[in-house]
């Protein structure tokens, strides 16, 4: 049994399974063609903070893959009422196939994995945003690595080592979104360019990753300098709102402009994990100008879900 609680928990090699799948599933979708190889399985989503893309996909995608979901909040279940974590793990993985959780401390994410009897998906932490990184890379290879356009009944074929040696360009806070981006910069192949206010840089520590996948920049503008990607996230993620004000003057100037489109490549794209902020972590123009694949990198959360949960319930499915 295979948990992903972390990018790092799959190789380069599953990544590739699951962008071939992803591609698979999506075809299938778009055609119309009916595909429920998790019937009778059951997906339980555990929300401590709130969401509207991660249930959205994860809810739609399992009903479209055959299976069902349980909802639960902190506040309409136990876990509010301080249950602890391991009985709560014991309970729900007797129950359902498979556990996706959005929640606090990444700690609390594998002090459940570790009582469960059942796959956990990491739904977002402080710490990581896997699936949300899965997506973006989906998206990337979709629009600059794709080496045969859908045909017929035959999926788009993506080249995933399109990837390799690419350079993103992080632009804002260093949390679960750049976190997660180092650890798949790591394992497959590209660098990131960081750039933070000083005072919220990345911990390596917290990515674990090898030195050479990221480089630091002070000035924002020279991250973006022939990127291939430029990227960012929210001033304030979920669970630092006490912190708002103070971030809010710290991150003025690590807002993604035209200006620092102009000088990434001239193809470069733009992503963010939405909800966004225009005019804080970035302009309007850029996040609804002709670089921007925001809203394909949201649809895909559900297509790349799927062939996740199909990965982690049946393993490496070919048909
Ligand atoms: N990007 C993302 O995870 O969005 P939600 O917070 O809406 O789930
Ligand atoms: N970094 C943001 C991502 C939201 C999807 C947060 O954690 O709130």
């Amino acid at each position: 049994m295979k948990h992903y609680l972390q990018f790092s928990d799959l190789t380069a090699s599953d990544y590739h399974h699951l962008f071939e799948r992803a591609a698979v599933i999506k075809h299938r979708f778009k055609s119309y063609v009916r595909y429920q190889p998790l019937a009778d399985r059951t997906l339980a989503m555990i929300f401590e903070k709130a969401s509207t893309r991660t249930r959205v996909s994860f809810e739609a995608g399992m009903y479209q893959m055959g299976g069902s979901v349980v909802h639960l909040t902190t506040g309409d279940s136990q876990l509010g009422r301080s249950e602890p974590i391991e009985d709560s793990a014991k309970v729900i993985s007797r129950m359902v196939d498979l556990v996706m959780i959005r929640t606090f401390e990444q700690t609390k994410i594998e002090r459940f994995a570790a009582h469960s009897r059942v796959p956990v998906i990491n739904g977002l932490t402080n710490e990581f945003h896997p699936c949300q990184i899965l997506a973006d890379l989906f998206t990337w290879l979709e629009h600059r690595g794709c080496v045969a356009p859908a045909s017929g009944e035959t999926p788009p074929k993506l080249d995933p080592n399109a990837l390799r040696g690419k350079v993103v360009a992080w632009v804002g806070d260093g949390n679960n979104m750049a976190n997660t981006w180092l650890q798949a910069a790591d394992i497959l192949g590209f660098t990131v360019h960081v750039s933070t206010p000083s005072g919220y840089e990345v911990d390596a520590a917290v990515a674990g990753v090898r030195s050479n996948c990221w480089k630091v920049f002070k000035d924002p503008m020279e991250a973006c300098r022939g990127a291939h990607l430029v990227t960012t996230d929210v001033w304030t993620s979920m669970g630092y709102e006490a912190e708002n004000e103070a971030r809010m003057k710290a991150f003025a100037a690590w807002c993604v402009s035209p200006e620092m489109m102009a000088v990434a490549q001239p193809d470069a794209l733009f992503m963010h994990c939405l909800p966004a902020h225009r005019g804080e972590e970035v302009s309007a123009e850029v996040i609804d100008g002709p670089q921007s694949v925001v809203w394909d990198e949201a649809e895909n959360r559900m297509h790349v879900q799927k062939a996740l949960m199909e990965y982690l319930l049946l393993g490496r499915v070919s048909q």
